[in-house]
C-alpha cells in the first residue's frame, strides 16, 4: 500500500525491574555501592517502527519481553528509558488525562487472558469501553451489537462470559477492542489458549476483518506458524532484545542466526513462498509463429515450452517432445492456453495443487506483463530445499 506511514516508533526502549526490593535498605545501598544491583532488564534497547495498516508481529519465547513491549506502547507499563511515539506524538510525557484520551482514540488492546467482566452481559462487556468514554447507553448498545455481529457472536448479547466457550470469549475480547474504533489494535497472544482448529478459524477471521478495517495491528505470539500466517512485519525477541526484524517473509525464510533458525524450524514455508522464490529463468520459451521453435531443453522440463508473442507476453504453453515440427503444427495440437500466470510477488501456495497435480508450469511475468521465467513443481522443491 502506498499510503503507509510510521504510526508507532519505538527508540531505545529499556524496561528495568528492580529485583532487590525485598532486601533491607541497608543491604540495597551496600549492593548498589558495590555495583551488584540485581536489576533485571525485561527489555533492552529495543527500537522498531510499525507502519500504518500492517500487521506487525512480536514473537519470542515465554519471558522474552513480548507483553512488556506491548504494554509500554499504551503505557500500561512505564518504560525505564527510551521513546515511544504514536502518530508523531511522544507518549512518555503524557498526563493521565492525555493517556486516557490516547487509549480511547488511538489504541485498544486484546489481553493475553481475556480480562472480561464476569458479572456483565456479553453486550455490556463490549460496550464497557464506550461507557467509560461517555457514550450514551442507547448508542453504545447499538454499536456493541453491531460489532458482536461482525465477530460472529450475534444471539449471545445477553449471556454472561462464563457461558461462552474459549473461542467465543476470545471473539468477545476482540469485539471489545474493535468497538472503540481505534486505528491501532494491540493483541497479546489472543489465540494461544485455543485449540488448533478454532485458532486457525480466528486467524482467518482476523485477516478477513483486517481486509475491510485496515487497522494497524501489533500482534504478540510465540507461534512461528501464526506469525507466518498473519505477519507483514516481524520482530523476534530474546531475553528482552531484538535478535532479528524485518518483513515477516524475510525473517522466516532468511534467519540471520542460529537462535532464529531453531526458533522457526517448524514453520510451513510453502505458505511464504512467492513466484520469485520458485522462479526458473531458464525455462524454455519460444515466440509464437517462429517457423522452428527452439526445443532446446525439452527433457528437463518434460517437453514444456512457454509461448510468448513478439512483445514477450505469454500466450500459452506447448507440450511437445518433437523438435522438428513447425510452431503452427505443434500449436494446433498442443497449445495450452488456460495456463497460470503469476507476478513475482504472487504467493505460490494457492497454485501448488495445480503445479503438483500434473506436469505443468506457471508462467511468471514482470510488471510490464513480459515473460521472465516459470515456476514448476521441480523449481518449488528446489526453492524449499534452499531455505
Ligand atoms: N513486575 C515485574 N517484576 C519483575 N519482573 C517482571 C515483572 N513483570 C515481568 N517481569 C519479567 O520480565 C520478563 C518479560 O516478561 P513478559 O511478560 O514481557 O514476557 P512474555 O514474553 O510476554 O512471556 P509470555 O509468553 O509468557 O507471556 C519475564 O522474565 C518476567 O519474569
Ligand atoms: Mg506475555
Amino acid at each position: 500500500m502506498n499510503d503507509q506511514k510510521p504510526i508507532i516508533e519505538i527508540k531505545n526502549l529499556t524496561k528495568t525491574y528492580r529485583t532487590d526490593r525485598k532486601r533491607s535498605i541497608v543491604e540495597r545501598f551496600r549492593r548498589r555501592a558495590s555495583g551488584s544491583t540485581e536489576d533485571f532488564h525485561a527489555l533492552k534497547n529495543v527500537s522498531l517502527t510499525v507502519q500504518s495498516g500492517r500487521i506487525f508481529v512480536i514473537m519470542g519465547l515465554s519471558g522474552s519481553g513480548k507483553s512488556t513491549l506491548l504494554r509500554c506502547v499504551n503505557r500500561l507499563l512505564e518504560p525505564s528509558e527510551g521513546e515511544v511515539t504514536i502518530d508523531g506524538k511522544n507518549v512518555i510525557g503524557l498526563t493521565n488525562k492525555e493517556l486516557r484520551h490516547l487509549r480511547a482514540t488511538k489504541l485498544s488492546m486484546v489481553f493475553q487472558h481475556f480480562a472480561l467482566l464476569p458479572h456483565m452481559s456479553v453486550v455490556d462487556n463490549v460496550a464497557f469501553g464506550l461507557r467509560i468514554a461517555g457514550v450514551p447507553v442507547k448508542e453504545r448498545r447499538a454499536r456493541a451489537t453491531e460489532i458482536l455481529n461482525l465477530v460472529g457472536l450475534s444471539g449471545w448479547e445477553h449471556r454472561r462470559p462464563s457461558e461462552l466457550s474459549g473461542g467465543m470469549r476470545q471473539r468477545l475480547g476482540i469485539a471489545r477492542a474493535l468497538v472503540m474504533d481505534t486505528p491501532i489494535l494491540l493483541m497479546d497472544e489472543p489465540f494461544s489458549a485455543l485449540d488448533p482448529l478454532i485458532r486457525a478459524e480466528l486467524q482467518q477471521e482476523l485477516l478477513r476483518l483486517q481486509r475491510s478495517l485496515h487497522k494497524t495491528i501489533v500482534f504478540v505470539t510465540h507461534d512461528p506458524n501464526e506469525a507466518a500466517i498473519l505477519g507483514d512485519d516481524l520482530v523476534i525477541l530474546k531475553d528482552g532484545e531484538i535478535v532479528q526484524q524485518g518483513a515477516a517473509k524475510d525473517v522466516l525464510l532468511k534467519p540471520q542466526n542460529d537462535y532464529v533458525k531453531r526458533f522457526i524450524e517448524g514453520v510451513d514455508k510453502t505458505r511464504l513462498l512467492t513466484a520469485e522464490h520458485g522462479l526458473d529463468r531458464e525455462f524454455p520459451v519460444t515466440v509464437a509463429d517462429t517457423a522452428h521453435p527452439s526445443f532446446d531443453k525439452p527433457s528437463k522440463y518434460g517437453g514444456l515450452i512457454a509461448v510468448v508473442d513478439s512483445d514477450r507476453r505469454p500466450i500459452g504453453i506447448i507440450r511437445s517432445s518433437s523438435a522438428d515440427q513447425t510452431y503452427s503444427e505443434t500449436a494446433k495440437r498442443h497449445l495450452i492456453s488456460d495456463f497460470i500466470q503469476l507476478q513475482l510477488d504472487s504467493p505460490l501456495a494457492p497454485v501448488l495443487p495445480q503445479l503438483s497435480g500434473h506436469a505443468t508450469a506457471a508462467l511468471v511475468v514482470n510488471e510490464e506483463g513480459r515473460f521472465i521465467g516459470a515456476v514448476t513443481a521441480h523449481s518449488v522443491v528446489r526453492a524449499l530445499q534452499a531455505q
